[in-house]
């Protein structure tokens, strides 16, 4: 059985003092939570946040990380950075840098292996455009990106990570995929990395959903049998919306 997650990805958005007033209003609320639940935070709110949620079982996660252990890399952060902040998860070639940041295949490879290598857990974002859709490309496109991001990792580093099938014309759009597209491509997801990394560990790795996950669409998407939880943006931004998707198995159907 996997356990599902609920990760929220805060973006740019919560100054340090606006972020500790949102991780306490939503520390209680996650209480009898049946999923794993991460914060994905602005780096300057790792000190505001963690003293917060540390004992509690929400955990901290960062937006993005760099591949190299140190050096010169201006305005970078490290996995080993990360982690000694407190860090457990941390999302990797989100849409929003693919296309802002020009981060490419292999580069998000290498941010995989370096997050591993410092005992995070990436959360890998694949996910086709709207035209990617139209033109017939996404179970092609998913499928390569996923197994570029896991390229050179053995079986076991495969089992621990999460994939997070976010199509980009859904995220921030208010245009959430239909449940079936959603388990769909995220089964597409796990079959590729079955064939390529083995069976037991695409068993095991958690696939999320993300894209315009709210309240009133959770209870349907996490019915799906592919689908593992969600990332989410601005549903996690208020306490409320969050916990209702953490509690999704209470919403009636
Ligand atoms: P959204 O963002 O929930 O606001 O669509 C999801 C994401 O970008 O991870």
């Amino acid at each position: 059985m996997r356990k599902p997650v609920m990760a929220g990805n805060w973006k740019m958005n919560k100054t340090p003092r606006e972020a500790a007033a949102l991780a306490k209003e939503i520390l209680p609320l996650a209480e009898n939570a049946s999923c794993e639940i991460v914060l994905c935070v602005p780096t300057v709110n790792f000190h505001s946040v963690y003293p917060i949620i540390q004992n509690s079982k929400i955990h901290l996660g960062a937006q993005n990380v760099h591949y190299a252990q140190s050096g010169a890399f201006t305005g970078e952060v490290s996995a080993a950075m990360l982690a000694e902040c407190g860090v457990r998860y941390v999302i990797i070639g989100h849409s929003e840098r693919r296309n802002m940041a020009g981060e490419t295949d292999a580069v998000i490879n290498l941010k995989t292996k370096a997050a591993i290598e410092a005992g995070l857990i990436p959360i890998i974002c694949v996910g086709e455009t709207l035209d990617d859709r139209q033109a017939g490309y996404t179970n092609t496109l998913i499928a390569y990106q996923s197994v570029m991001a896991l390229t050179g990792l053995t079986e076991t580093d495969v089992a621990r990570l999460i994939i997070a099938y976010e199509p980009v014309w859904a995220i921030g759009t208010g245009v959430v995929a239909s449940d079936e597209q959603a388990n769909d491509a995220i089964g597409i997801i796990r079959s590729v990395v079955g064939k390529n990394f083995g069976w037991d560990a695409a068993g095991q790795m958690r696939i999320l959903y993300g894209g315009s996950m709210k309240p009133d669409n959770v209870s349907g998407l996490m019915r799906q049998p592919e689908i593992d939880g969600g990332l989410i943006g601005g549903a996690s931004l208020t306490a409320a919306d969050f916990s209702a998707l953490v509690h999704f198995g209470d919403i009636p159907s």
